[in-house]
């Protein structure tokens, strides 16, 4: 099961060390996988191996350059689509770029362009690997959060023995899988996923909202899926495509969403509220257009539902995530948000930061749960952070099955 790796996108980054050869093995492992491979080689990696060898098993282009096509805008899209960068074999002379910012080929560019996880697996001469600077230069690397499948010991290139060897094939991919591959661990559980705004009409060709684009609950909607769950993906109006294997319903209003998410409680055991549902509407909507007549307009509003307050009151032994969109004071307004809707966890982000919020790829959010704890994530795509929001609700979820549940 965990050895899956369907509909994972990575990006795997070949340098001109000896051990490039060893890369289209890899390479042939995580298409077997069903990952998808985009490989991109530096310039010297091609005097040890040929890009055609590459495509021919990745059934894809493969990309050398920075300037070889009028397609650069679309590798630089690349580095934010991809789930994983995965540089195999890496020379001194790439984590030395990496490592200080160096964005002098595509490659180096790719890297300093996206989100994605990096993982590296050096492959190097013995003294090279023990030099100072490099070692030095990967302290930097790991300081940033950059995974470092270190060397083996072994005969080198050279004819000398010592630590410069590119790790195992099985090594590299075991570090792949297990962060990448399918892990199962909601199995058994109908995951509910609200996302995207609520329209609450005016009248028939006007309507209040909230901005969202839906992209961070269909991240976590195929996340949970990815995971084994149930999923049932109540979606405000979005212009996503369903995730495969996710039950969606589509909705408008506020009360929509509610009746939505009502009719499939009895059914769910872990609600994560992401939509961006609106607070008020207005009290009465016309039936036919308003016409404007040139003087000022009142609209009276009343408050929608709110869908989570009211589903406290049954939660039962079900877990209870909110979100939190702040645009000041994020700590103390999450907190109170999360007492208020008795919730087990909140997702707190402020939408002011750049690289958080609405209609990006990326997401910068804090974790905050009734225990009192916040684990602060750094800025991830919105599918990592996806990732990381489930990691954390498993552990929330382990820990009151032990009995240390603040809330019941
Ligand atoms: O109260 P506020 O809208 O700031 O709280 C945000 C959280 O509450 C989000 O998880 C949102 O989906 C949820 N919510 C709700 N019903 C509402 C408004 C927000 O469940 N009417």
């Amino acid at each position: 099961m965990k050895d899956d790796l369907r509909g994972k996108h990575i990006l795997l980054g070949v340098t001109g060390s000896i051990a490039a050869y060893k890369s289209v093995l890899i390479l042939r492992r995580l298409v077997q996988a069903g990952a998808q491979v985009t490989v991109v080689m530096t310039s010297s990696a091609q005097q040890f191996i040929t890009p055609l060898t590459f495509q021919v098993l990745s059934r894809r282009p493969v990309y050398t350059s920075l300037f070889d096509s009028s397609e650069e805008i679309r590798h630089l899209t690349l580095a934010e689509q991809v789930d994983m960068i995965l540089i195999a074999p890496a020379t001194a002379n790439i984590i030395g770029k990496i490592a200080h910012g160096i964005a002098d080929d595509l490659l180096t560019t790719l890297v300093t362009a996206g989100p994605a996880p990096m993982v590296m697996a050096p492959a190097m001469d013995g003294e090279m690997w023990n030099h100072p600077v490099l070692q030095r230069n990967l302290s930097i690397l790991n300081g940033l959060g950059v995974q470092i499948i270190p060397p083996e010991e072994g005969p080198l290139a050279s004819g000398k023995e010592a630590t410069g060897r590119l790790a195992s094939e099985e090594k590299i991919l075991a570090v792949v899988f297990d962060r990448l591959g399918r892990k199962a661990d909601l199995k058994g559980e109908t995951v509910l996923v609200t996302a995207g705004p609520t329209q609450e009409p005016i009248d028939p060709v006007r309507y209040l909202t909230n901005r969202s684009s839906g992209k961070m609950g269909y991240a976590l909607a195929r996340a949970a899926q990815w995971r084994g769950a149930r999923v049932i993906l109540v979606s405000g109006p979005t212009h996503l495509p369903c995730p495969a294997g996710v039950e969606r319903i589509l909705v408008r209003t506020a009360e929509e969403m509610r009746d939505a998410v009502l009719g499939h409680w009895a059914a769910t055991t872990l609600l994560i509220m992401a939509a961006a549902v609106a607070d008020y509407r207005p009290r009465h909507p016309a039936g036919r257009k308003i016409k404007k007549d040139g003087s000022d307009f009142f609209l009276e509003l009343e408050p929608t539902p709110d869908i989570l307050a009211e589903l406290r009151a049954q939660r039962g032994s079900r877990i209870l995530v909110g979100f939190a969109a702040e645009t000041e004071d994020l700590d103390r307004q999450a907190r109170t948000k999360l007492e208020r809707k008795g919730l087990d966890m909140i997702v707190a982000n402020d939408v002011t930061q750049e690289g958080a919020g609405f209609d990006l790829d990326t997401n910068i959010v804090t974790l905050i749960d009734a225990h009192g704890e916040t684990v602060a994530l750094p800025r991830l795509s919105k599918a990592e952070t996806a990732e990381r929001i489930l990691d954390r609700i498993i552990e929330l979820k382990s820990r009151s099955k032990a009995g240390d549940h603040p809330l019941r």
